[in-house]
């Protein structure tokens, strides 16, 4: 079944909240690691989801899209700095747990106002059909999206789209060494 773009990004809030609940929440060290690594993959792959279908959206569809989408980048991009120093750091290390905070934190501000302001705004906006065709290719993407954060590659399509794909070879032989928790998605 289809499911509509704000959906789709709805349920990626979903899993990353309670990832980030779960890491709080969790004392063993080798299951924080697998948890931490799982939220770095996921808001990794969200971010590139959002900058590719859904910021260009805000910038066809609001009269002001341009600066509504700019915003977004730019806190996006905020995050995937402190998310690239996390991912090369062990959840032991010094500083890792207030890094991880801060990040937390600015993380949680961008997707509430997304959630509370523009996906409410967007779905008023748009009609039913192309909010289906967009979710479609949101889910798309999910699946050749860098795993990774990448503060430096673009973060506009088609540049994005390209450099995600070249990107996604080494993030996923990168992955391939890593442990995750299963994200709870399929039960959504
Ligand atoms: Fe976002
Ligand atoms: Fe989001």
């Amino acid at each position: 079944m289809t499911k509509d773009i704000v959906s789709e990004i709805i349920d990626d809030h979903k899993i990353i909240r309670n990832l980030a609940q779960r890491y709080e929440n969790e004392n063993n060290t080798d299951e924080r690691q697998k948890i931490a690594n799982t939220v770095i993959r996921e808001i990794a792959v969200h971010s590139a989801c959002e900058e590719i279908n859904l910021y260009p959206a805000f910038e066809r569809h609001f009269t002001n899209g341009k600066e509504i989408a700019d915003h977004s980048r730019e806190e996006h991009l905020q995050v995937k700095k402190d998310l690239y120093k996390l991912d090369s750091m062990k959840v032991t290390d010094n500083g890792y747990h207030e890094l991880f905070g801060k990040m937390l934190k600015e993380l949680v501000h961008h997707i509430d106002e997304e959630e509370s302001d523009f996906l409410p705004k967007f779905k008023e906006t748009i009609s039913q059909n192309e909010l289906e065709s967009l979710g479609a290719s949101f889910a798309k993407t999910r699946v050749t999206a860098p795993t990774h954060p990448h503060p430096s590659a673009p973060d506009k399509p088609p540049a994005e789209s390209l450099a995600g794909m070249t990107a996604l070879p080494l993030d996923k032989t990168r992955d391939a060494v890593r442990d995750f928790v299963d994200t709870g998605r399929d039960k959504l």
